[in-house]
């Protein structure tokens, strides 16, 4: 075929593709207002969210009315610790779960000499359960721990916690500790061993709460198992809120937005919201809205956790950025297999893009819409020569089944879908000599051939190797296009720190200097640069925690680095340093 005539079928299809795809939107909403609680249900599965044993339900409500437990009365004054038991005198509150024995044994024991012996199972969910709705704080994080020891075969444990409101109960698990996705916390027993289990979780609002120690996924619904040294704690660190600080949003804005990115968990607790809103006038959620969480099988759209976050961010008046409809990591397997056909492919992008950009239209204003199309570093051609980015296309499923035109594809379904909405091109090590062209050189042509792409994200996932100059060579460079950048996940890592309490002075004063330098720049070309969002609030619950990459320690207390960034150059030339 004729380039022209390839390119005029393409068109045709693509035009094909999107009627059907409008048709089909609209003729699956008038079906689907009915189906879109059961479908909240399956995927709720899907998340291991499940309403484990909805059977008991009825009866269990119905039983519940116990008096308080006296051990109440002795919770330790710890911080954080609300229970602990290794049932030396006592089964301390623990009741059995079903037609169960439940017995304090001596025979095995992990601590102290008892542990509780659970037996004559028959059901998965089968176990021991306690109340622990006096000790609970609605909406805050909690975890929960305890030694379990199978006998004669492995077997895997999770928690189910039972929340009762207003009647009504629902069943959910525990999630895994040290990850920020809700995955629910599983772990694999050998027998005879004593392997510990520890989960944590967001608690809903409840009238009375139960954790209950069960066999996982449906199975060992007969095994037998000893249990001991059991804790609970709440593990909100006591937040300190200074509203007395300086609103970094006010003082920039003469200049660009001042972002931050946030979890769920961030807006669920009162002191972390109101933190937010005092500071920041954009959010970016940090993984609710990415194609794994927003479609995590074919047709079936996770909204209620993006809908919550975008209705928080019109509540509060700020801007709501959307982030990210295409992507390598944190996608779905199912959207673009080894071996799909290039129409398929395109179907599934296109379609992704146009519900998620559609149902936000007109509240989130902005979109990621493509995020890391090159790998993490090109290497430089010679200085001056157009740069041939296909060639240098990071290698991705997106790829390999579209080809090259995936990312216009996915700017003009965005465009389409919403023609008000901003729409970025985000990177990372944008800074970079090497992949800066590359970037450059695709928008150019992106631009130049009418795709609607209106800014670049520059990530900024920088570390103290950074230099700030780059950066800056960068922000030019793509001001060259007639667009503008936007800082969209700052953070700078202090190398070597991984293990430490707390920074050294020094090393947070060179953070603090960097920062300081980077904003000066942000505030020279401001008129370039539309946004600053930070990746997360603090250092404890950042994704790179574990180097102090932010602005706020753990307790949302100021580091040196806000107060160099409030006033960058006063404050460079306070470190005797030259602006
Ligand atoms: C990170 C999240 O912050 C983590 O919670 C998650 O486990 C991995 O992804 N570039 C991006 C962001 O565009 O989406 C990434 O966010 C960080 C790197």
């Amino acid at each position: 075929m004729k380039k022209k005539t390839k390119f005029l079928v393409f068109l045709i299809l693509s035009l094909v593709l999107i009627i059907s795809v409008v048709l089909l939107q609209f003729v699956t909403r008038q079906i689907n207002s009915q189906e879109e609680e059961n479908e909240a249900q399956i995927i709720q599965e899907l998340i291991h969210e499940t309403n484990a044993q909805p059977e008991q339900n009825v009866l269990e409500q119905n039983e519940l009315e116990p008096d308080e437990p006296e051990f109440y009365e002795t919770i330790p004054e710890l911080t954080g610790i609300l229970f602990t038991t290794s049932f030396e005198d006592d089964f301390d509150g623990f009741e059995p779960r079903g037609d169960v024995l439940m017995e304090r044994t001596r025979e095995e024991s992990r601590t102290g000499s008892y542990s509780v012996f659970v037996s004559e199972r028959t059901q998965a969910w089968n176990g021991i359960r306690i109340d622990v709705t006096h000790l609970a704080t609605p909406l805050e994080d909690h975890e929960f721990s305890f030694w379990v020891k199978p006998v004669d075969e492995v077997v895997s444990f999770n928690v189910a916690v039972e929340f009762i409101l207003r009647g009504e109960t629902r069943f959910r698990h525990m999630w895994e500790i040290d990850t920020e996705s809700t995955t629910s916390a599983v772990i694999e027993a050998q027998p005879n061993e004593w392997t510990e289990f520890r989960a944590y979780r967001p608690f809903y609002d409840f009238d009375r709460v139960y954790l209950s120690i069960q066999t996982a996924y449906d199975t060992h619904a007969n095994a037998s198992f000893f249990v001991d040294d059991v804790l609970f704690r709440n593990i909100m660190p006591e937040f300190i809120f200074m509203d007395d600080l300086p609103r970094l949003h006010e003082v920039f804005a003469d200049y660009f937005m001042i972002g931050t990115a946030v979890v769920p968990r961030d807006l669920r607790n009162s002191t972390r919201n109101d933190f937010i809103f005092h500071h920041f006038n954009a959010i970016t959620a940090g993984n609710e809205m990415k194609p794994d969480a927003m479609q995590p099988r074919n047709g079936f759209f996770y909204w209620y956790v993006a809908d919550d976050m975008v209705e928080t961010a019109m509540d509060n008046n700020i801007t709501m950025i959307g982030h990210t409809l295409v992507w390598h990591s944190q996608s779905p397997a199912w959207m673009n297999p080894p071996g799909i056909s290039r129409e398929d492919a395109i179907e599934n992008l296109v379609n992704h893009v146009t519900e998620v950009v559609t149902r936000y239209a007109g509240q989130v204003t902005v979109w990621d819409v493509v995020n890391e199309a090159f790998p993490s570093s090109v290497l430089p051609s010679p200085a001056g020569e157009p740069v041939d980015w296909r060639s240098l296309l990071r290698q991705t499923p997106w790829l390999e089944a579209i080809g090259p035109d995936y990312i216009e594809i996915a700017f003009r379904a965005a465009h389409a879908a919403d023609p008000t909405a901003i729409l970025i091109y985000n990177d990372y090590n944008l800074n970079e000599p090497g992949k800066r062209e590359a970037v450059f050189y695709m928008v150019k042509e992106l631009l130049e051939r009418g795709v609607p792409i209106h800014g670049i994200g520059m990530q900024g996932h920088y570390s103290l190797d950074t230099n700030p100059r780059q950066v800056e060579a960068s922000i030019l460079r793509f001001a060259e296009l007639g667009i503008n950048v936007s800082i969209t996940e700052l953070d700078i890592t202090v190398p070597n720190s991984t293990g430490q309490e707390q920074l050294t002075n020094l090393q947070e004063r060179q953070q603090a200097v960097l920062y300081a330098r980077l904003f000066l720049i942000f505030m020279e070309h401001h008129e370039v640069i539309d946004r600053v969002t930070f990746w997360g609030l603090d250092d404890a619950t950042s994704w790179r925690a574990e180097r102090f990459p932010l602005l706020f320690n753990y307790d949302l207390t100021p580091k040196l680095a806000f107060f160099a960034v409030i006033d960058p150059e006063n404050f460079i030339i306070e470190q005797g340093l030259r602006p």
